[in-house]
């Protein structure tokens, strides 16, 4: 099989670049280890930036985001139990969205079908051959068969564990990482949200997020240990603990019920320097990973899309290789400013072991200065919302 660009991995990145590039007439096959049911029963943050919408806009897939999304034009933040409020609309005029990513994942794969786009399901063993060469190819083995498939690009778009960052060779890459020493523990429950907007809480006993996907949805976190036994964590404990960092008149409006998830996720923040080695490109998770705090993870993984399809596309229709000879920098100047403000919003918002009163101190400042700064609060709205591409 021939393609223009060869895209691994059918998570919300390869599955938009594979769309955008459609739509712009530029051929794409997509191999996705896993079946499209998988895919979608992960369940993932839920904060699209406007930056991240105008994406989906673009790329035709933002009728049921805008129909059931619910618009956020402020958040949350508390410390010791008392709330305050951060007004993005009146500080910068901008808002975010409140989706599920599964369900972007979901209307992505949905118009996908609908234009008879190639996704192959259900593969393994994909191989990148020949990345520094005009002329690469992918193998995969599906059904005990292998298959080959030459292409001008090849887009890794295949998460943090797949063979795309392998491929580039250990004394090209240069790796950074931060490993936070603990987790948040996620519940779902079919309640109506204790808020009408996102909760950030810090607390002495840990963090604590207030979040949703819908009026009868909730989606909430609390920081824990990332070895705790879940059994550990009955829905009794969860409510109990949860209740106990939430500011006082959200503590008393909390409706509790049973849950219908729960699970307990590792906090990292990660980058892969350079995104781009020869004919592949890194994109999304492949590249890099942020801590949950701020929910930027999806968010950049678009805008590393929107940069690669603004560089395929002036290559295909201009002849103008600009954008990508310089993908890896661009994008990576936006990544490391979402990294910065994922690092600083977790060390702000989170109980370090060991942690000592100076440090609560400074977090109590911190906190103090952005409840009671419009400078700060701008800069916080900016970030939260997204910088522009
Ligand atoms: N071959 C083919 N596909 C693979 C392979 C492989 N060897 N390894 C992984 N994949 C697939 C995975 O099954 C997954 O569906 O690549 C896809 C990667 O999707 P994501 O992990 O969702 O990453 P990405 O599309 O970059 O999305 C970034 O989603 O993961 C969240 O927090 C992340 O919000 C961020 C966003
Ligand atoms: C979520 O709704 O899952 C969510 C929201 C905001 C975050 C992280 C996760 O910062």
């Amino acid at each position: 099989m021939r393609t223009q660009v060869c895209i691994i991995g059918g998570g919300p990145s390869g599955l938009l670049l594979s769309q955008l590039l459609d739509r712009a007439g530029i051929d794409t096959v997509v191999l996705e280890r896993r079946s499209r049911d998988y895919v979608l029963s992960r369940i993932r943050a839920g904060v699209l930036e406007s930056g991240t919408v105008g994406m989906l806009e673009k790329a035709g897939i933002a009728t049921r985001a805008h129909a059931e999304g619910l618009p956020h034009t402020g958040t949350y933040l508390a410390v010791q139990n008392t709330g305050f409020r951060i007004d993005f609309d009146a500080l910068i005029g901008k808002q975010v969205l409140v989706y599920g990513q599964t369900e972007v994942t979901r209307d992505l794969y949905d118009a996908r079908e609908k234009a008879g786009g190639i996704v192959i399901h259900d593969l393994d063993g994909v191989e990148l051959h020949d990345l520094d060469t005009d002329a690469p190819h992918v193998t995969y083995v599906k059904d005990g068969t292998t298959h080959r498939i030459d292409c001008d690009y090849v887009a890794g778009c295949d998460g943090s564990h797949g063979p795309s960052r392998q491929a580039i060779p250990k004394d090209v890459l240069t790796e950074f990482e931060r490993v936070y020493p603990f987790g948040w523990l996620g519940v779902m429950a079919d309640l109506p949200p204790v808020s009408h907007e996102l909760i950030y809480a810090n607390h002495p006993r840990g963090f604590a997020l207030a979040s949703m996907r819908s009026p009868t949805r909730s989606r909430y976190y609390i920081q824990a240990p990332v070895d705790d036994p879940l059994d550990k964590w009955t829905d009794d404990a969860f409510w109990d603990e949860f209740r106990r960092r939430l500011p006082h008149d959200s503590a008393e409006a909390l409706i509790t019920g049973p849950t219908i998830e729960k699970s307990i996720a590792p906090l990292r923040s990660y980058v892969a320097d350079p995104m781009k080695w020869g004919r592949l490109f890194l994109v999304g998770d492949a590249a890099h990973i942020v801590p949950p705090t701020g929910a930027k993870g999806l968010n950049l993984a678009v805008s590393d899309v929107h940069y690669l399809f603004e560089a395929l596309t002036s290559h295909y229709r201009d002849g103008d290789d600009h954008g990508i000879e310089t993908y890896s920098q661009t994008a990576l100047k936006r990544v490391w400013n979402a990294i910065r403000f994922s690092w600083w919003f977790t060390t702000t918002m989170h109980r370090f072991p060991g942690q000592e009163s100076f440090d609560q101190a400074i977090q109590d400042s911190e906190l103090r200065n952005l409840q009671t700064s419009v400078n700060a609060q701008t800069v916080f709205s900016e970030n939260y919302v997204g910088m522009p591409y």
